[in-house]
């Protein structure tokens, strides 16, 4: 028996790095959205030994190094899998396009092994097994708008918000994630932060570390808190099932164009721009377009841009790509409709 899973992508509205940590890792803030793109993932068993990723697409490695081969290698002790393991990849999503495409298929892999052995991991296992794999796993465990903290792997749901019209461009440009971050490391080194911060110019030096170095770190810190604030500012708005939510509701186009007109933004951007300047002009283009927000996700090379519309998304789409850009228009899944779509 093959089953099929359709592999959801996610877009970061706002995303703030903080301090690197011992283990290599940044800390990391952010809100992960699931929308409607997707790759498909189809997984069986055949008789014999091992795991085995089929795809088309040369970008894709088909070795022990592929995110769903790593996961299947997690799950299938657990989940007493006798066979071989068939992992077909049909990619639609881009390669290194900060959508969370690689992770994202790892997590539909896991879901369509399971389905074919009709057995269940337990959910703490999933998340465990997922986060070994990657940190932009554990959010494809839950689906719609995601809380993401730690390294991005620890996750906590958000209410459930009306799905929101957007569009997608995805430069034919890969970036490379641990280059992105290491390049961020190196302009807080040079004081990218220092020069942003609010705090610049007070006297906050510590015993044993250099002005700046401290100064730095304190303005990281000062930057994920600030964040946190409109993260947290919105989170308490009733958009939903409160006794007051209608009042509020009226006055909202939607939950999300509220959370983004908090000021939100990727830090991310602050260095992929100045070294691939065509996604600062994919973002421009899709502000001309009407977005009522645009943002390079996560380290990009994707862009994408809210509309508050379908139709407003469709005809930015499609003078996008009269352009030249490849863009797409898409919606944003909620927490339901994620689970619901997930399994084709
Ligand atoms: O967890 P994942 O495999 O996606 O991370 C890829 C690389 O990105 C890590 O090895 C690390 O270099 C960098 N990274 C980071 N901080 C994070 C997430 C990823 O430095 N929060």
């Amino acid at each position: 028996m093959t089953v099929t899973v359709r592999s959801f992508a996610k877009i970061n509205l706002g995303l703030r790095i903080g301090a690197k940590r011992s283990d290599g890792f940044h800390e990391l803030l952010t809100v992960y959205q699931t929308i409607g793109l997707h790759d498909i993932i189809r997984v069986h068993l055949e008789p014999g030994r091992g795991i085995e990723i089929r795809c088309s697409d040369p970008r894709v490695p088909k070795d022990e190094s592929n995110t769903c081969y790593r996961i299947a290698e997690g799950a299938r002790h657990f989940l007493q899998a006798k066979g071989r393991v068939v992992i077909e990849i049909e990619k639609r999503l881009p390669v290194q396009g900060g959508l969370g495409g690689a992770s994202a298929n790892a997590v539909a892999a896991l879901v369509g092994l399971e389905g074919t052995l009709k057995k269940f991991l337990p959910a703490e296992q999933r998340f465990r097994i997922a986060a070994e794999v990657g940190s932009d796993l554990p959010l494809f465990l839950i689906g719609g708008t995601i809380l993401g903290v730690g390294r991005g792997e620890q996750v906590y749901p958000v209410e459930d918000l009306p799905a929101m019209a957007c569009v997608v461009v995805t430069p034919e440009v890969g970036v490379s994630t641990p280059k992105a971050f290491s390049q961020w490391d190196r302009s807080c080194g040079a004081g990218t932060l220092a020069r942003e911060s609010p705090l610049r110019g007070k006297n906050r030096s510590v015993a044993g570390q250099s002005p700046s170095a401290e100064l730095t770190a304190t303005t990281a810190s000062d930057r994920m808190i600030e964040l946190g604030r409109a993260y947290s500012a919105w989170l308490s708005m009733p958009h939903s099932g409160a006794p007051f939510a209608d009042s509020r509701r009226s006055r909202a186009e939607n939950p999300l164009l509220e959370l983004v007109r908090a000021g939100i933004t990727n830090d991310f951007e602050t260095v992929v721009f100045p070294e691939y300047p065509e996604l600062c002009e994919a973002k421009r283009a899709l502000q001309r377009a009407g977005a009522k927000y645009a943002s390079l996700s996560g380290s990009g090379s994707a862009l994408y841009g809210l509309f508050v519309s379908r139709d407003d998304a469709a005809r930015a789409a499609a003078r996008l790509r009269r352009q030249g850009w490849a863009a797409e228009a898409t919606v944003t899944l909620t927490q339901g409709q994620y689970w619901r779509k997930l399994v084709a």
